[in-house]
């Protein structure tokens, strides 16, 4: 019998009790290459992209998969084949990408912080545009670019001040963040990017915050970003491109975040009726891309009664899945397995083996489970992998890309050898 797809997870179904994804049984892919195990689904990444994809058909776009949601380069293989650009954050990042077979020339270079090493690496990469964070970012920028006899295309982060109503550590178009320029202050660094011998002014770019839910924030942060297009451009300086970031929320838990196409109805409607329906559109979706498309399986090891609490231990913990600990996040946890209707439920905190009371996955959950069975914690595509840590010299765990009925390993676990490799004693 099938039963409905879980919420948000189209692409994860139950079949004969079994949670299937796309024609994998995961139960069976557990068994083969063990837990804690990242799975993923590419027909749930390309329908993700899709969304984005109708919302801009017709239209000159860019879509820069944001790779700090997840960098593996199966992952990143998936998107480049599809298309898509890149949206780095580091050297490293860039490296990936080529790695993965992007392309240069679809590859922007965001973040507050990029050494002179890196700008010159991506400047020899030939990338797209670097979205400049401060002013002195952009005459380090220059320099560098005249020493290799280059012009840098550059587009500035304007700070839009709008509220995403998100979580404070992912909340980035605030006046007090780090990130990005003041609105107040933008013409003006405008004209000094434009007045910098080793610059290519291009564009103008925002990102407000991350996990966003609601549409009424992009709406304003457009508003506000159409301003200073037209001040710039008045100010005679041309803009080829708007990008407007990522940032759109996914479904963890009963979240009703509007769908991509949707969304960009909206927000073209605003861009048309300023007359700028030609102007290049760029966008740096990471989440709403990979989120729902990935679990990671774990193991029930043992289950612990308490007084007050009951804990269900994983052989998962917060090195792999570090948003718990680090947001309060909430990520469902359903088993692979489905016990019988009449089997007891007890409510546990799902936690890690991890020395650390933060090292929770779920807490207050209703589960029938024994040691040895298995569990899936959903919407763990993004923001897992890529934030994975060796603390408690724990390996990382292997990723699985499915594709209708093939699977395909595209990480190892990593063994102690792979983290001690770089290692070594002191002599003597
Ligand atoms: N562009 C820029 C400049 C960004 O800083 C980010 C995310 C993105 C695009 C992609 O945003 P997305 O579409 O994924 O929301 N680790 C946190 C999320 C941090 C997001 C950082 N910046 C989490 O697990 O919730």
């Amino acid at each position: 019998m099938t039963r409905p797809s879980l919420p948000g997870h189209p692409h994860f179904i139950y079949r004969d009790d079994e949670l299937v994804v796309e024609n994998v049984r995961l139960r069976d892919v557990a068994a083969a290459h063990g837990t804690p195990l990242f799975v993923y689904s590419k027909a749930a990444m390309l329908s993700a992209l899709a969304a984005y994809q109708r919302g801009f058909a017709g239209r000159h776009a860019q879509i820069c998969y944001a790779m700090k949601a997840n960098s593996s380069l199966g992952v990143l293989q998936v998107f480049a084949r599809a298309g898509c650009g890149f949206d780095i954050v580091s050297g490293g990042e860039l490296s990936r990408v080529l790695a993965a077979g992007g392309e240069p020339g679809k590859i922007i270079f965001s973040g507050v912080g990029k050494t002179r090493t890196e700008m010159r690496q991506a400047l020899a990469a030939g990338i797209g545009c670097f979205n400049v964070e401060s002013e002195a970012e952009l005459d380090v920028l220059s320099e560098v670019a005249l020493a290799l006899k280059l012009r840098a295309p550059v587009s500035i982060r304007v700070n839009p001040n709008v509220d995403p109503k998100t979580h404070p550590y992912i909340s980035t178009g605030l006046k007090d963040n780090k990130f990005g320029v003041a609105h107040e202050d933008a013409l003006r660094i405008y004209q000094h990017a434009a007045s910098l011998k080793g610059l290519r002014v291009v564009g103008i770019d925002c990102h407000i915050g991350s996990q966003i839910t609601d549409t009424t924030p992009y709406l304003d942060a457009m508003d506000r970003v159409l301003d200073l297009v037209a001040a710039i451009e008045g100010a005679g300086i041309p803009l080829e491109h708007i990008d407007f970031g990522g940032g759109l929320g996914i479904n963890y838990n009963n979240d009703t975040p509007p769908e991509a196409d949707a969304l960009w109805q909206q927000l073209l409607a605003k861009i048309d009726a300023r007359g700028y329906q030609n102007k290049k559109l760029m966008i740096e979706p990471g989440r709403s891309l990979v989120g729902n498309a990935g679990v990671c399986l774990t193991e029930v090891l043992y289950v612990k009664p308490g007084e007050h609490k009951n804990f269900c231990i994983v052989d998962a913990a917060m090195n792999d899945l570090p948003r718990p600990a680090m947001y309060q996040a909430f990520h469902a946890i359903v088993p692979l397995s489905k016990p019988g209707d009449d089997a007891a439920k007890v409510t546990y905190d799902v936690v890690g083996p991890v020395c650390e009371s933060g090292d929770w996955i779920g807490r207050d959950r209703a589960l029938a489970v024994a040691p040895g069975d298995q569990l899936a914690v959903m919407s763990a595509g993004a923001y897992c992998m890529s934030m994975a840590s060796n603390y408690n010299t724990r390996g990382r765990a292997a990723e699985l890309l499915v594709d209708g009925d093939k699977v395909h390993l595209i990480r190892q676990r990593e063994t102690v050898d792979d983290q001690i490799r770089q290692e070594q004693l002191v002599a003597g």
